[in-house]
């Protein structure tokens, strides 16, 4: 299993917009179009499908540093339902961290929705610890690079 990121581009859009995670998981992340969208009208956000080889997998996108919020923060992630639990989102989130560090950062931020079937042990699993702070209702969790 060779896993990449790689640009969205005129040629798979179509593909990660259709991309689906889990029944009942749909409150833990926003449709891979709405993430498209605010990319789109974002300065600072880094879109990238996630390929096992040469299958689309999963996307993903990241909220870049900028001098007001000076952070790398996994703002979107995502592995398609009948793609789970294969390895391919800690392998995903793993190039995030490599692409983080090799940039100069030296954490890694994210959040997510806690409760049952939420991804906290995913991220746990990966070292990302709370920070105290609550977004909505969202937990931040950070990890060292
Ligand atoms: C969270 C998500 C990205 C994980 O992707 P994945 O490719 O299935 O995860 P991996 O196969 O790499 O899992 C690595 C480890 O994380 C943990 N893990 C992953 N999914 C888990 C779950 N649903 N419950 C408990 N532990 C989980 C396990 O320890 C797993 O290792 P194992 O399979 O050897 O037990 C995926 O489940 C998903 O897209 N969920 C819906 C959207 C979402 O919650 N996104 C996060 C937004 S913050």
């Amino acid at each position: 299993m060779a896993v990449r990121l790689e640009l969205v581009t005129q040629d798979n859009v179509r593909e990660v917009i259709d991309l689906s995670v889990a029944p009942g998981q749909e409150e833990m992340v926003a449709p891979n179009a709405i993430s498209l969208a605010e990319a789109y009208v974002s300065t600072r956000a880094w879109p990238r499908a996630i390929l096992s080889d040469d299958d689309l997998v999963g996307f993903l996108m990241v909220a870049l540093p900028t001098e007001e919020h000076p952070v790398w923060y996994l703002w979107r992630m995502m592995i398609s339902a009948d793609h789970q639990r294969s390895g391919f989102g800690a392998a995903a989130v793993r190039l995030v961290m490599e692409e983080a560090r090799s940039s100069g950062a030296t954490d890694l931020y994210v959040s997510w929705v806690p409760g049952e079937g939420g991804p906290e042990p995913f991220y746990r699993g990966l070292g990302f610890e709370p920070t105290g702070e609550v977004h909505g209702i969202e937990v931040e969790g950070k990890v060292a690079l």
